[in-house]
């Protein structure tokens, strides 16, 4: 349906989980986030429930995020119910890929069309210092596998942070060279625990331009601007939160693992579904759909410099862990 906006909103992006296998430094505390306990998680039977309502309401695609989504138990079942549900065309799920040998011709099978792969470097120092964790080969394997498992597409979504990365771009803009998958690159945002970083870990995804000035630019998909090698099997894509912000063509609103709705990912505002049935869940969503704001207040302005953004105050100031990128 549209929102106040003249936006098409179709995509949700609900997280199953808030709990991982990785302690991604951007993401989540050295120490770890304090467990939801697990009845403040929403059932399997209240997500497929939210899931119709939305689809109700006009959602088309789903993705399913975390957390990481493959840590939940009955994650099958649940991407199974979501991609036979009335009015659902398209599921995705986003993983870092380290579960993928064991789930990802399950997926498949359940009808998962694509997935996207949280990778943000193939150097395996830098990997450890991201992650936090000494599981590189772990998530490759789970690569090779996905792409064995013949999805309609698999994406590798790296986010750049500077003095950290930069260096190992060229490495993952080979990997589509040789196979058909797409790298996505990402610009860091200030939120949750990077909130207060210093300014220059905020690196323009023109970058990885500097790196491939042979890239050929073919146009846009979604929120992605589009480059390929000459060539090359997969494409390359860089995309822009904060040196070009997209608010005025999102298509999405999201869900947490606990059940709360929020319009925007940049907004502090956050709309609790549980306890929620029938047409009340259905008019909640659809009132949350029309009070989407326009768009977010990292970026003044239209095109902004990177640059270090008041965290959001109280609540709104949640990890990634918790709504799902
Ligand atoms: N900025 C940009 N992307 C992020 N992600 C997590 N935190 C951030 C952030 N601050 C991405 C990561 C993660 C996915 C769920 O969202 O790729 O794996
Ligand atoms: Fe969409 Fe909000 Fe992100 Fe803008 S800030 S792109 S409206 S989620």
């Amino acid at each position: 349906m549209k929102d106040n906006f003249d936006r098409d909103i179709h995509y949700l992006r609900l997280s199953v989980t808030d709990k991982c296998n990785l302690r991604c430094i951007y993401c989540v505390p050295e120490t770890g986030v304090p467990k939801k306990r697990h009845e403040d998680i929403l059932t399997v039977e209240e997500i497929n429930e939210i899931v119709q309502a939305a689809a109700s309401c006009g959602i088309k695609k789903v993705r399913i995020t975390g957390g990481e989504p493959l840590v939940r138990r009955g994650i099958i079942d649940i991407c199974k119910f979501i991609a036979g549900a009335d009015g659902i065309s398209e599921v995705c799920l986003t993983t870092n890929g380290i579960a993928l040998p064991e789930f990802a011709s399950g997926l498949k099978a359940a009808g998962v069309n694509r997935l996207n792969i949280s990778l943000d470097t193939l150097d395996r120092k830098t990997y450890n210092k991201i992650t936090r964790t000494d599981l590189l080969e772990a998530a490759l394997h789970g690569v090779d596998i996905a792409i064995k498992t013949g999805f309609d597409a698999i994406k590798i979504n790296a986010v750049l942070i500077g003095g950290m990365n930069e260096s190992d771009i060229w490495r993952l803009l080979d990997f589509t060279k040789k196979y058909k998958v797409d790298v996505r690159f990402i610009e860091l945002m200030p939120i949750g625990e990077c909130a207060d970083w210093a300014k220059e870990k905020f690196v323009s995804s023109q970058i990885v331009l500097k790196t491939a000035p042979e890239l050929v630019e073919t146009g846009m998909q979604g929120v992605s601007k589009l480059y390929k090698f000459p060539d090359a099997l997969g494409t390359v894509g860089l995309i822009s939160p904060i040196s070009s912000h997209f608010c005025p063509t999102c298509n999405r609103i999201r869900i947490t693992a606990d059940g709360i709705l929020k319009p925007c990912l940049h907004s502090a505002e956050e709309i609790n579904l549980r306890g929620l049935h029938g047409d009340a869940l259905e008019n909640v969503i659809k009132d949350a759909i029309l009070g989407k704001p326009e768009k977010h207040k990292l970026c003044r302005g239209d095109r902004l410099p990177l640059t270090n953004h008041p965290p959001l105050e109280g609540k709104g100031r949640r990890n990634m862990n918790e709504i799902g990128g």
